[in-house]
């Protein structure tokens, strides 16, 4: 689906990403993980269109799409939440919802304001999905509060909403666990494991919570200084030398117990 193929990135002289390559299979929930600063969120950058690789390929169902722009990915079925949720605090949930497929046919943000006052009049396509969306995620309780107004991990459920406004089928997700409460987290797990068994989004899945990617993600990728150092299904790496060193700077034992 994804192929990652020799991707490296340098900012100034610190080489955020070195070399990597591999590939998210059609279906699956590839896990990335990685100590903070291990270039994860730049992998993401990278494919994503954010910003351009040094060198080194990143293709879509066999196609080249290095570089291509996001509305470009968009339109191929490429979407990616960010580490950090882009909500727009002064809307509603629903109205975030509604605001996915004008903004990410590549219009600017003032054109899709411009057409908002059509969009909520005439497009009722776009608002029976979005309830629909918010249904699925179970947060359709908060429809009509202002985005500002959620807590984190509901932030991190509407990101995962957004992704669902569209017909995507290549999904990055940056850290959805993080801030989350134990209660959410499940929830978000599940519709992330529902999203794949149901609809056949396949993910790509950066996270800190071991216990989130060990429930969703096989594989599992591993990054450290920019490269990538193993990879395999996460109980098999909780025991690999390489990995726990990663994460402790020792391959002694410890905290690694729950990388
Ligand atoms: N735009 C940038 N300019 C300069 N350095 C950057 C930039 N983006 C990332 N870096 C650096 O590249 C390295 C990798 O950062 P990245 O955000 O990809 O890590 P990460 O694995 O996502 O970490 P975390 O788990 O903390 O989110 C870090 O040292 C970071 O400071
Ligand atoms: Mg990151």
């Amino acid at each position: 689906m994804i192929e990652i193929d020799r991707i490296s990135r340098a900012f100034g002289g610190l080489q955020a990403v070195r070399d990597v390559s591999f590939t998210v299979a059609p279906g699956s929930i590839t896990g990335l993980i990685g100590p903070n600063g291990a270039g994860k969120t730049t992998l993401f950058n990278i494919i994503a269109g954010a910003i351009p690789p040094d060198s080194g390929h990143i293709r879509l169902q066999g196609e080249d799409i290095t570089g291509l722009p996001t509305h470009k990915l968009f339109h191929k079925g490429l979407v990616r939440t960010f580490q950090i949720p882009h909500e727009f605090s002064r809307m509603t949930v629903r109205e975030n919802l509604m605001l996915v497929p004008a903004r990410q046919a590549g219009e600017n943000l003032l054109k899709s304001w411009l057409r908002w006052g059509k969009v909520i009049e005439q497009d009722h396509e776009i608002l029976k999905r979005a309830d629909e969306v918010l249904d699925f995620l179970e947060i359709g309780h908060l429809r009509d509060e202002l985005a500002g107004n959620l807590s984190g991990g509901q932030k991190k459920l509407l990101d995962l909403g957004r992704t669902m406004m569209t017909d995507a089928k290549a999904v990055l997700l940056d850290e959805p666990g993080a801030g989350v409460n134990r209660t959410l987290l499940g929830k978000l797990a599940e519709a992330i494991e529902r999203l794949n068994k149901e609809r056949g989004y396949t993910f790509c899945v950066i996270e800190h919570d071991m216990d989130l990617i060990a429930r969703l993600c096989d594989p599992v990728m591993v990054m450290a200084n920019g490269e990538l150092i193993a990879s395999g299904d996460m109980a098999t790496l909780r025991e690999n030398p390489e990995v726990r060193e990663a994460y402790l700077g020792t391959g002694a034992s410890g905290k690694a117990g729950a990388a």
